[in-house]
């Protein structure tokens, strides 16, 4: 990539709540936010790509309550695990994660608040909220249950319905009932500060209608909210375990959760700008009308990215919006629901302790939840990594670097003029960079995992027509050269590969006996390929690890 296309990237992945494990579902949505990271940084970007822990809100008090942990030790204990698995185990590449429960951060939420306070646009009143006599306390967001006005749903939460997204006051919710002791709530006054949503309604609509590159769950649900109307929202809550208002006389209420989690990309490229003693880089990608801005999460959090946090930004003023929006449809196991409750899960943690990490990555990207839900089951696993991942991708790559190792220890030169059908592949090869990239941009990652495993395919097909285990013998000039051409596809499909299986790329980097530059998104003619005698790049899954795994569902 030439230095004046040097864009800025920045990368925003959803903030997990510190409350629980991470499950499969988790991983689904936010899989895509390392693909683009690892791919902008091999096309010569500079990219920023933040995230952290999500410590605030009733999410982290209910779980609390429930394992009777104080909410700062359910939220370490996390957002340790947190790191360890998505960090650790799946490789993901993050500039900078940490947590909201940081001083920068809640300096930065405390300074936003008061400007759009100073402002007028973020302003008082008095509601009417669920207030629980038993409980002997106000039922914000997770405290509060009841049927969605909306779809009908009938776990709906104060704040939001799991079912349909639909954003909701917790005045809203039919038959509501506390979610602590099953009583039907009073409603009490308490005073509140709001966010002018409505007053930026025009400018949000003319962003909305100019932007491109979002999924379409993004921008259908958001431009139906826009048709309905964007109210006012409360931005503070009645529970201490939260941001403080930086104002006097609030000490029993908090900032909402969502108004200052979302405040975390920016405080996160801060703090990642300080940590680096360069104070003032986030201005490369925050006051730059040129950067790029990408956000990957589920599709709950639409209306939190393309409303909320847009929102704020307008009137903090003079900071880069959201470009693209990348939210995903909902992954399913063996067809239902995860559900922690009902034990219905695969957790994060225990997955990695038996099986590689790209293998589901390689799951998780090439059926992933991107246009409609998609489903996890532990067979389709098994088939897609012993067919796939083993059967086409590394099998070529195997045979490959077998043929090589054993029969040119010396290596094998590129040929100087190629035949009809090698120049067809190689042509492919080159193609695949831009074609890979463009999927990759666009947020369809499936397709471009799709096209790297095509161009593996390919190569098999190549290998069964060359034979070059006949022609060893026959004319082991052909042999070598064929093989010579297969070995330039690997070394493509080694840098292909690398933004979505990272530590795969790596491995088939380690087979070459030659240390190759596995940083360039671009085609590179090699002229001598030797290669070491391969190892495996993966195990095939045998049918008793599978069995265990459904053995378990819905027992642990
Ligand atoms: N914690 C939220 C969730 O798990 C996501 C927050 S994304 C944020 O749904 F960046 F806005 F914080
Ligand atoms: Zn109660």
């Amino acid at each position: 990539m030439e230095n004046k296309d040097k864009k800025k990237i920045f990368i925003g992945a959803a903030w997990p709540y510190a409350n629980n494990s991470l499950h499969l579902g988790h991983v689904s949505a936010l899989i895509g936010s390392d693909i683009l990271a690892r791919y902008f940084r091999k096309s010569g970007h500079d990219v920023l790509f933040v995230s952290g822990s999500d410590v605030h809100g009733t999410p982290i008090v209910v779980s609390s309550e429930k394992e009777n942990i104080a909410p700062d030790k359910i939220a370490q204990k996390y957002h340790k695990e947190f790191i360890e698995t998505l960090i650790g185990g799946l490789n993901f590449s993050y500039d900078n994660y940490t947590t909201t429960a940081t001083e920068n951060h809640k300096k930065i939420v405390q300074e936003i608040f008061l400007k759009l306070y100073e402002q007028g646009d973020i302003y008082k009143k008095t509601q009417d909220l669920p207030y629980c006599k038993k409980c002997k306390r106000f039922l914000p967001d997770r405290y509060i249950e009841g049927t969605c006005p909306k779809c009908k749903f009938k776990d709906a939460r104060g704040d939001q319905c799991d079912e349909c997204s639909t954003l909701l006051d917790p005045k809203d919710l039919i038959d509501p009932r506390c979610k602590t002791c099953g009583s039907k709530p009073d409603f009490r006054q308490s005073e509140h500060f709001f966010l002018k949503l409505s007053a930026y309604q025009d400018q949000i609509k003319n962003w909305v209608s100019k932007s491109h590159g979002w999924r379409t769950n993004a921008l259908g649900f958001t431009n139906k909210l826009i048709k309905e109307g964007i109210h006012d929202r409360a931005i503070t809550r009645d529970t201490k375990w939260g941001i403080p208002i930086p104002l006097p006389g609030y000490d029993e209420k908090s900032i909402y959760v969502w108004f200052e989690a979302v405040c975390g990309y920016f405080s996160a490229s801060q703090g990642w700008a300080k940590d680096n003693n360069q104070p003032d880089k986030w201005r490369d990608f925050w006051q730059n009308e040129n950067s790029l801005h990408y956000y990957v999460h589920g599709k709950d959090n639409i209306p939190f990215h393309t409303i909320i946090w847009p929102t704020i930004l307008l009137s903090y003023g003079g900071l880069h919006l959201p470009d693209r929006i990348i939210s995903s449809e909902y992954l399913t196991l063996e067809k239902k629901q995860f559900s922690k409750s009902r034990h219905w899960a695969v957790w994060l943690p225990e997955f990695l302790q038996k099986f590689d990490a790209d293998t589901l990555r390689y799951f998780l990207i090439a059926n992933g939840p991107e246009t409609s839900d998609a489903d996890f089951s532990w067979k389709d696993f098994q088939q897609r990594t012993n067919k796939e991942l083993i059967g086409n991708f590394t099998n070529f790559i195997h045979r490959t670097a077998h043929l090589i190792s054993s029969n040119f220890p010396d290596g094998v030169k590129y040929p100087e003029k190629l035949d009809e059908q090698s120049n067809g592949l190689i042509e492919l090869a080159q193609r695949s960079f831009e074609k890979v990239g463009t999927s990759i941009e666009k947020g369809d990652f499936r397709e471009g995992i799709r096209l790297v495993f095509g161009l593996a395919e390919e190569g098999n097909r190549y290998l069964a027509t060359k034979e070059p285990w006949k022609t060893i013998k026959t004319d082991p000039r052909e042999a070598q050269e064929s093989l010579a051409v297969c070995g330039q596809i690997i070394h493509c499909l080694g840098i292909l590969i690398n933004p979505f299986l990272p530590q795969t790329g790596l491995n088939i980097f380690k087979l070459f006996r030659k240390d190759y530059n596995l940083h360039v998104w671009e085609y590179e003619e090699i002229s001598l390929f030797r290669f070491e005698k391969p190892e495996l790049l993966f195990n095939r899954i045998e049918d008793a690890e599978i069995i265990e795994e459904e053995n378990k569902l819905g027992k642990n």
